[in-house]
């Protein structure tokens, strides 16, 4: 029998009015208040149900055990789709199983560890740059820094004037993106507004790049050991290679997907540590005592366990990705260890990763920066009250890539530079398609007085 509202209480809180007026205009705050009283709210906006979740149980019954039966929520994707095509983050059912498990491949931690010299190198340059007691926009300058990393390591471009090029397009892509998803319902992409022009000038262009390159590789042959080759030489479980408009799909994806996340988690990682002076000499002890002015490498970051702690307690508290929406292709009910829940087909899921990260139930101080909650022997959280990366089969494919860019990138730093914050307090939080730092990041380089040798 399908079970059906009658049959089961929805255990979730339901909200009122006011509640929904405040959600509008503090979508975070709301979140994380709502939680703390209960793991699963509910309200409705006309006939259209919402709810958002918190309880690692229920995420657990939902992305885990019932993944086949959710789609992605289609406001996210239908603005999402414009940029990233049928590529991995936007296909649904046969067509994402295939295109994941084509792409996965490329993300293989052995594949993925050669990029960490790439990484440590471009940011050793970064840091070349800035001059003593110089005034940086740290925003900026990590956004330009994870793009250069993700267009060497998908295309083998390190010509600036080219990366450059990328970074503009991807620019307009996310500028334009926001417009849309601040946009309750955004005209579709052939209306020539403004902002549909924009962005729809920006994929010609962007595609047109991305096939030159593919020609010209190609052309050449082989593995040139990027994540562009990986994708042409991805084969189906029929031995059949992706089209030429997937592939770029998947490159555009992973462009997307793949640098904003983590300049945006390094942006936060800087902010805290400029407000607890004593982790951030913590951090310093350790790069300056593994590294001993060498660089960071793969292997080297094994050794470094506040260096990670460090970046896990930032994406606890500042998830780039704040929430992610599911909906149901059909009725779902089920129990859990809260109660009886049911979800009708249609509804709008909200999992508030956010919110859940603050609870104190899991995370004592909740509001405390404190990555020593993450060493080894210390108590851990329930698995699915983490979730930076998402869960279940749709997690996170570069989550791997990301952890371990995020640590070469804060160590390098490290190494080279202090960093004080020209602004005394955090900044506000803008959350859009990630959780920006509202405003300009602005820091005061103090470079540090001994540079590292290099070996
Ligand atoms: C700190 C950095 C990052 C964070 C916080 C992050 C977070 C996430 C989250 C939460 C999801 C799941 C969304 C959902 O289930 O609806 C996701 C999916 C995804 N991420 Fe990341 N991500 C990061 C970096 C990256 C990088 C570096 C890449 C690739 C180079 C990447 C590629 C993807 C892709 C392709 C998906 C879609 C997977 C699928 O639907 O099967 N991400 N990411």
């Amino acid at each position: 029998m399908t079970a059906t509202q009658d049959t089961l209480a929805t255990k979730a809180m339901k909200v009122s009015w006011r509640d929904s007026q405040a959600l509008s205009s503090d979508r975070i705050g709301w979140m994380i208040r709502s939680a703390t009283q209960q793991g699963v709210s509910h309200f409705k906006v006309l006939w259209f149900d919402i709810f958002f979740i918190a309880d690692p149980d229920v995420i657990r019954e939902l992305l885990v055990k019932r993944p086949h039966l959710l789609h992605r929520d289609p406001f996210t994707t239908n603005v999402l789709r414009r940029i990233m095509g049928n590529g991995v983050f936007i296909a649904e059912d046969e067509a994402w199983q295939r295109q994941r498990k084509l792409v996965a491949p490329a993300f293989h931690a052995m594949r993925i560890r050669a990029y960490a010299e790439t990484m440590a190198a471009y940011t050793r340059e970064m840091v070349g740059r800035w001059q003593d007691r110089q005034t940086v926009a740290l925003d900026k300058e990590l956004t330009q820094l994870t793009l250069r990393i993700i267009a060497k390591t998908m295309f083998n471009v390190d010509l600036l004037p080219e990366a450059e090029r990328i970074g503009r397009l991807m620019q307009d892509l996310l500028e334009t993106g926001e417009q849309q998803l601040d946009a309750a319902y955004p005209p579709p992409n052939w209306v020539p507004t403004p902002t549909n022009r924009r962005q729809n000038a920006a994929l010609r262009e962007l595609h047109e790049l991305i096939r030159g390159i593919i020609r010209e590789r190609k052309a050449r042959g082989g593995d040139e050991g990027d994540l562009l080759s990986m994708l042409l030489l991805a084969r189906d479980d029929e031995g059949r290679p992706m089209s030429e408009g997937q592939v770029i799909d998947e490159c555009v994806t992973l462009l997307t997907a793949g640098h904003e996340t983590t300049a945006v988690a390094l942006m936060w990682t800087w902010l805290l540590l400029g407000q607890y002076p004593d982790v951030a000499r913590q951090l310093e002890a350790e790069v300056d005592g593994v590294l001993a002015g060498r660089p960071v490498t793969f292997e080297r970051l094994a050794e470094m366990p506040i260096t990670e702690s460090v970046v896990k307690e930032t994406l606890r508290l500042y998830p780039p990705a704040f929430s992610f929406g599911r909906a149901p292709q059909e009725d779902i009910a089920f129990t859990a260890e809260g109660g009886d829940y049911f979800f009708r087909k249609g509804a709008s899921l909200i999992v508030s990763t956010i919110a859940m990260h603050r609870l104190p139930e899991y995370y004592p101080e909740p509001e405390a920066f404190r990555p020593e909650r993450w060493a080894a022997g210390a108590p851990q959280p329930p698995k699915y009250a983490y979730l930076p990366f998402g869960g279940g089969p749709r997690v996170c494919l570069g989550n791997l890539f990301a952890m371990m860019e995020a640590q070469v990138i804060l160590a390098t730093m490290a190494q080279h530079v202090r960093l004080s914050s020209v602004a005394a307090a955090l900044p506000e939080w803008s959350p859009l398609i990630t959780l920006r730092p509202k405003g300009v990041v602005e820091m005061r380089v103090v470079p540090l007085a001994a540079g590292p040798t290099e070996v």
